[in-house]
């Protein structure tokens, strides 16, 4: 099958390989000359494991390509794919400019009939406004051509971007007519051989079935670390209540894992949009304001601690504070909404020096702040520590769980971790002789200084 996708964003690049990769014929489109210049010569603008190979092999044998040629895209084949940006606006509501911008490129260029398929997060609703901004440019040029809209939302993780696209769980699609959905049957069927794994439903419920998915999630987060907060003040350890209440399966094991709070360009954007929505048709939507407003708050606890620790914020004055984990998850370079940031410029305003490692985020690090005094990036994980104050971890790297600690107590000024994402074991910190402050656990101390404490 042949078709177009526009934009090479993120979600557009993963999903034009991905479906190169299973044999058609993708023709990836965007208005970023200088992106696609890029791509032409191999370079992939994002960090996302397995994609460049994905992307290469299929440039090389002509099942992937890349271009700006807009019309010569509306005409590569019959499903027109928009994966442009739908960024927040000043309100939190989603900017549907550069979708509507699609839809009237794909207006102006059309040839015969078209399945324009929406893959951008949007709100519900902006599959009509789709229908309506090309049925409006097709009746300016006074023609009677038919167009399909169809709501196809993705449901990407990064860093496991590609496994989630070639395994999906579920392949949602939204469609008003018969002939739209079988032309998606037939370009999802190489994913669907052993069990159909689409679900098919009306357009809008597709477009809700996103943010309500997103929500669900960023819910079990903002709950979880809500309980967290809960424990600490208890004398409880989350931990043990996670692996609890885990054991019923209506909970499940999976994503509760508190911590500093979710980022990433998917979770804060798209319960924002959906209390935005919630607002805009009158309705009161506390439970997902909620969400927001704990993580929000959750994002803020690791500096909170840290001020608590030496006396008042005004006590980090001056100090060096190592930190592992920059990105807002593992696998990605991706810092939009980290959690790291807000740390790090809490602890700029109390006058703090951060010396940062991520094994992949430094770059990014540096693009976004620039260069400054009390910044430092650091070339190894180890070498942050050096003279530091104290250790946060605001990422859960694989390679932060089993670091040397000897060589970290060497580093360091103070054998002092705080760690927002609980990768390590409290006793054995203790016990090591460090003090340990993590989520939703009793801080430990040195257990010499401990039992000096107790008597
Ligand atoms: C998410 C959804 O998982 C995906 O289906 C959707 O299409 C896009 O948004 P992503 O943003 O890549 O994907 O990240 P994800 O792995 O879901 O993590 C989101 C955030 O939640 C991260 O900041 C992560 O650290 C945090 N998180 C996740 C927790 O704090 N605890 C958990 O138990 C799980």
């Amino acid at each position: 099958m042949r078709l177009a996708i526009f934009g090479t964003g993120y979600v557009g690049l993963v999903t034009g390989a991905c479906l190169a990769d299973v044999g058609h014929q993708v023709l990836c489109v965007d208005v970023d000359a200088d992106k696609i210049a890029r791509l032409n010569a191999g370079e992939i603008p994002i960090h996302e494991p397995g994609l460049d190979e994905v992307v290469a092999r299929n440039v090389e044998i002509g099942t992937l390509k890349f271009t700006t040629d807009i019309a010569g895209a509306v005409s590569h084949g019959q499903v027109q794919m928009v994966a442009v940006g739908t960024p927040p606006d000043e309100s939190g509501a989603a900017d549907l400019q550069y979708v509507l911008a699609v839809a009237e490129s794909i207006g102006k260029a059309m040839d015969r009939r078209k399945i324009v398929v929406v893959k951008s997060t949007v709100p519900v609703g902006t599959s009509d406004k789709v229908r309506v901004r090309l049925a409006e440019v097709l009746a300016a040029r006074g023609s009677s051509l038919e167009f399909d809209v169809v709501s196809n939302p993705e449901f990407l993780k990064e860093g496991a971007a590609v496994n989630d696209f070639l395994k999906p769980d579920r392949i949602i699609v939204g469609t008003a007519t018969e002939h739209a959905r079988e032309v998606m049957k037939e370009l999802y069927e190489p994913f669907n051989r052993n069990h159909d794994r689409t679900i098919y439903m009306d357009v809008r419920s597709a477009e809700l079935t996103k943010y309500a998915a997103n929500a669900m999630l960023a819910t079990k987060i903002s709950f979880i670390n809500e309980i967290a907060n809960l424990a600490e003040r208890l004398g409880a350890d989350i931990e043990e209540v996670r692996r609890g209440i885990g054991a019923d399966p209506r909970i499940g094991y999976h994503f509760i894992y508190p911590g500093l709070g979710y980022g990433g360009s998917c979770f804060p954007k798209d319960v924002q949009a959906l209390v935005r929505t919630a607002i805009d048709i009158g309705y009161d939507a506390p439970l997902i304001a909620a969400v927001e407003a704990v993580n929000n708050r959750q994002k803020t606890t690791s500096f909170d601690k840290m001020a608590s620790h030496f006396g008042g914020a005004p006590g980090l004055k001056g100090k060096r504070i190592a930190i592992w984990g920059l990105a807002f998850k593992p696998n990605t370079d991706d810092m939009r909404e980290a959690p790291s940031r807000v740390l790090i410029e809490a602890l700029w305003s109390a006058g703090a020096t951060v010396v940062a490692y991520d094994p992949v985020a430094m770059n990014e690090t540096a693009r976004i702040y620039g260069e400054r005094d009390d910044l430092i990036l650091a070339k190894d994980k180890y070498a942050a520590l050096d003279g530091a104050d104290a250790l946060a971890i605001c990422t859960e790297w694989q390679q932060f769980r089993a670091p040397d600690f000897d060589e970290m107590a060497e580093r360091l000024a103070t054998k002092l971790i705080f760690d927002g994402r609980n990768i390590y074991a409290p006793d054995r910190l203790s016990r090591d002789g460090w003090t340990y402050i993590s989520v939703g656990r009793a801080p430990v101390y040195p257990q010499l200084e401990a039992v000096e404490k107790v008597s």
